[in-house]
């Protein structure tokens, strides 16, 4: 898969080391950035870059990390078609794409250590959506997103 990272100042670290582990299962990695701890990233706009990339088919899915994750979240959420999740834990990683077809997931790199995060995005990659009747609450989802986009 072809996998988007994206990261504010907080969360440089956690994102080094999620692309690292994920491009070591065989992904495709594409680093959209921040470098630097030192100088300001602000979680919006790195969120609108990954998730336009999801959108338009660059990358498949994408992992954003903040300090808490929910930044990325939000931010990310605002660009339709996108579905992102902070997920701490593994469970909800997982149900998160069989239940949510989510693209994006969001990690707080000061919520959680590097290990846990490790399986939280193994579970998020190795699940697959189970469609049926999650895909019918989804276009309710999307429904909500048009009633709001005009
Ligand atoms: C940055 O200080 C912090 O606000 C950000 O990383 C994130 O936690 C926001 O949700």
């Amino acid at each position: 898969m072809r996998i988007g990272f994206g990261c504010d100042h907080a969360a440089v670290e956690m994102k080094n080391i999620l692309m690292d582990h994920l491009a070591g299962k065989g992904h495709e990695c594409v680093d959209f950035g921040t470098d630097s701890s030192e100088h300001r990233a602000d979680y919006p706009e790195k969120a609108l870059a990954v998730a336009e990339a999801v959108k338009t088919g660059e990358i498949d899915k994408g992992v954003l990390c903040c300090g808490t994750g929910i930044g990325m979240m939000l931010a990310a959420n605002k660009v339709p078609g996108i579905r992102a999740a902070v997920c701490g834990e593994p469970y909800s990683a997982e149900l998160t794409v069989r239940h949510n077809n989510s693209n994006i997931i969001t990690i707080g790199a000061r919520v959680i250590g590097p290990e846990l995060a490790k399986m939280v995005v193994d579970a998020f990659f190795e699940a697959e959506f189970e469609g049926g009747r999650h895909q019918e609450r989804l276009d309710m989802i999307t429904a909500i997103e048009e009633k709001y986009s005009k």
